[in-house]
């Protein structure tokens, strides 16, 4: 489900289009006629709805019936600006899926990159997490992480994390298409991962001061 640019949903695209992936895409819902990501939908031949009721109930509805009727079994928020109806994030719980620009729970709601900037947090990054009612919460599935620099503005960082999200979203939806992704205890257990990359990053990096210095 988009709103906009849909850059994620072109990430997801090029994923599922790799015949190896285990998901495919078979809706894509937008509450904005207007959304670019619709184009991309279009070219790569998957079924496009936009719903655009502005009440939020008649929304939840109609959105249910149209993935039902498809047969889909994961929903994948990518860029969806609105808030959804409680009913319809509880009949899809554990199916629905969100993508946030900051490392949550640090930095929900609008403008998670400016946010970051205005805290002076050296790292920052994007979450896939499972939907809760409460916006931008709910059990975390996976993290990318990016430094920020003293050079960094509000469209710099975001370009970076844009990146991230690109490369975590498509690897998410695989480990969900994978059923690798248990919840237990509002904590996402990943099957077969035993182990998390051992790099330690620093930021600003230790090149900075001579050592001893
Ligand atoms: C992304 O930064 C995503 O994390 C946030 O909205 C933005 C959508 O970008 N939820 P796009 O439409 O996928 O290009």
């Amino acid at each position: 489900m988009i709103s906009g640019r849909g850059s994620n949903l072109q990430a997801l695209i090029e994923a599922a289009a790799n015949p190896g992936y285990p998901a495919q895409i078979v809706l894509v819902i937008s509450d904005r006629p207007e959304a670019a990501g619709l184009t991309w939908a279009g070219r790569a031949g998957i079924p496009t709805q936009v719903i655009a009721s502005r009440d939020r109930t008649a929304f939840a509805a109609a959105a249910d019936r149209a993935l039902r009727d498809t047969g889909a079994e994961l929903v994948a928020l990518a860029g969806f600006m609105r808030i959804l109806d409680t009913g319809f994030v509880e009949s899809w719980r554990n199916r629905l899926l969100n993508i946030h620009p900051s490392l949550l729970p640090a930095f929900p709601g609008l403008h998670p990159q400016r946010q970051a900037l205005s805290a002076g947090v050296r790292f920052s990054g994007c979450t896939v997490h499972f939907v809760r009612p409460e916006v931008d919460r709910g059990p975390i599935v996976a993290q990318a992480v990016v430094a920020v620099g003293p050079e960094d503005d509000e469209a710099s960082l975001s370009a970076r994390i844009l990146a991230a999200e690109h490369r975590l979203y498509p690897l998410a939806v695989r480990l969900f298409a994978q059923r690798r992704l248990q919840i237990v205890g509002e904590r996402v257990a990943v099957g077969g991962w035993a182990t998390a990359p051992a790099a330690v990053l620093l930021n600003p990096p230790e090149s900075l001061v001579s050592v001893g210095g």
